[in-house]
């Protein structure tokens, strides 16, 4: 496994891959690496001949210093887990590679980027697709593969890649869960054993919403009350929002008549937990 620190050093490898006539899959992540990284890689290996992980905890998409400073950076530990699980290289960088004095250009999402996580964290969006749009420039990959637990990341960067035509097939993974349901998360290992023993009522939370939608519930403000008490009976929780929209458009729905997803973030202390669900009626 090779590891490159530089965008240019990473290019020339990805180029050579290219020119063998491999086909390049990226899986971005900033480390701190679990089964759910584990399976985005294992999903990139179905659709490339070569794979790369990027770990790079992006300033830019922090809206708050102390998730920055906190968020966990086990660079040795991620570094033998990918050496271990096959990777072909790593890119990680250090912020003055991606960021070096002068740096000026982002990358402005559209209106996909100003609902839900974008309302909550303003920035965030704008931090994520400028750097994807650097890793995809360094990596020049055919593939990469991204969590669907960061759904509307993952809507925001499809329509960044179509728009800006790339020309990059992106690849969504359902949500890697605990054996209780919780959502795998690098900010798990941030929770004290209370509140990770809490944080079930997030899943919880959505299951019951699922399932009165099953039972025949349709009408939004039930289904979104019914799954809101649901975290709000759970102590360690503190619940920020919970919203049912529509999946392209990500658009507020009364009634779920068709398709859907349920969207959700919770705190545990200083730790902000996100998770959804797909729904169809
Ligand atoms: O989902 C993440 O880990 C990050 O937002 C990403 C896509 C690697 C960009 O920094």
């Amino acid at each position: 496994m090779q590891v490159f620190t530089t965008p240019a050093a990473f290019s020339a490898w990805s180029d050579a891959q290219r020119v063998a006539g491999r086909r390049v899959g990226l899986v971005p992540t900033m480390g701190a690496l679990h089964e759910g990284h584990l399976a985005l890689v294992a999903e990139a290996r179905r659709h490339a001949d070569v794979v790369a992980m990027s770990i790079f905890v992006n300033p830019l998409q922090f809206n708050r210093p102390d998730d920055f400073t906190t968020y966990p950076r086990p660079i040795d530990d991620d570094l033998a887990m990918c050496r271990a699980h096959g990777l072909d290289a790593v890119y990680a960088p250090a912020a003055d590679a991606m960021y070096p004095t002068g740096f000026e250009t982002h990358v402005e999402p559209g209106a996909l980027a100003d609902v839900l996580e974008g309302a909550q964290r303003p920035g965030h969006f704008r931090g994520v697709t400028t750097v994807v749009a650097k890793l995809f420039g360094a990596a020049r990959p055919h593939v990469a593969v991204f969590g669907q637990k960061d759904f509307q990341q993952l809507a925001i960067i499809r329509r960044m890649t179509a728009d800006l035509d790339m020309g990059i097939e992106l690849i969504g993974l359902p949500t890697i869960r605990e054996a209780d349901g919780l959502a795998l998360s690098s900010r798990n290992r941030r929770l004290t054993a209370e509140q990770r023993a809490a944080a079930i009522c997030v899943p919880r939370s959505l299951r019951a919403l699922a399932d009165a939608l099953a039972g025949g519930e349709h009408d939004t403000t039930v289904l979104t009350a019914l799954a809101r008490s649901v975290v709000l009976a759970e102590p360690l929780a503190r619940f920020e929002h919970l919203e049912i929209v529509h999946p392209d458009t990500l658009q507020p729905l009364t009634t779920i008549a068709d398709r859907a997803v349920a969207v959700t973030a919770v705190w545990f202390g200083d730790v902000r937990l996100i998770d959804n669900v797909l729904l169809a009626a």
